[in-house]
């Protein structure tokens, strides 16, 4: 973690992190695990070596990273609104668990349980794909770096989204299991990239976000 301060200057690393709670009604919402820390690592480790840094995030408990610019959003709508009007920018790490889908209505008021009712079912709909809307938007980033949270098998559906999505890395962590991905402090990534497999970690997020820019470093040498 010690490196030149400004070996990154000039750069505008955007970074999403932390879950997204789409409403169902004003006092129930639907969310994940996430707490930001991977992503706030990353956009700390990013501002260290003199990035401009900008952190859009879900809503958690941690305090934004020195020299970090925050912008707080709450919904997988609001995350897309916010991402896209940040661009342009020269990397974009995409570390929030973005809901994939979001209920079809928002009812004004609390939902209420009739008497005798047994089940209940919610119509979703898809969210915006943030992170494939970054990689074919006009003012694409240089790099696009994707996540996976994966529970089973990690690298074929990594290798798949790298491709879908068109990206540049797809970092896959395993989620479910103590010691990694959601709310743990350490961390494992495999890494994918065209012609590039690599595992960063275990250790603690700050580490492998460290190393995650230490890889983007070596591998994309026209970053500029
Ligand atoms: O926040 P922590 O507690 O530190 O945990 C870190 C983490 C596990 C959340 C993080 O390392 C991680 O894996 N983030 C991605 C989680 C996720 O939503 O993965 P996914 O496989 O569902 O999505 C794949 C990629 O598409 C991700 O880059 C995601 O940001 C992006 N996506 C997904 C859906 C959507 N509507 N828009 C997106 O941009």
């Amino acid at each position: 973690m010690n490196r030149p301060s400004a070996s990154w200057a000039g750069r505008h690393v955007l970074v999403s992190a932390g879950p997204t709670y789409e409403d169902i009604d004003p006092v129930r919402f639907i969310g994940n695990r996430s707490s930001g820390k991977m992503g706030f690592a990353i956009a700390a480790a990013a501002a260290r070596r003199g990035a401009t840094v900008t952190l859009v995030a879900g809503p958690v408990h941690l305090p934004t990273p020195e020299g970090v610019r925050r912008i707080d959003v709450r919904s997988a709508a609001q995350m897309h609104a916010a991402v896209l009007a940040q661009l342009p920018a020269t990397i974009y790490f995409g570390a929030a668990a973005v809901a994939d889908f979001t209920p079809a209505t928002v009812t004004a008021d609390k939902l209420k349980k009739r008497a005798g009712q047994d089940t209940m079912t919610l119509e979703l709909v898809r969210t915006e794909d943030i992170l494939a809307d970054v990689a074919r938007h006009h003012a694409r980033p240089t790099r696009v770096v994707g996540f996976a949270a994966e529970t089973g098998e990690l690298d074929g559906y990594a290798r798949d989204k790298l491709q879908r999505k068109h990206v540049d890395l797809i970092c896959a962590n395993r989620v479910g299991v103590a010691g990694s991905g959601f709310e743990a402090d350490d961390n494992t990534l495999v890494v994918h990239g065209h012609g590039i497999e690599r595992t960063l970690g275990p250790a603690s997020k700050a580490a492998v976000a460290d190393a995650l820019l230490d890889l983007v470093e070596q591998e994309f040498a026209d970053v500029p």
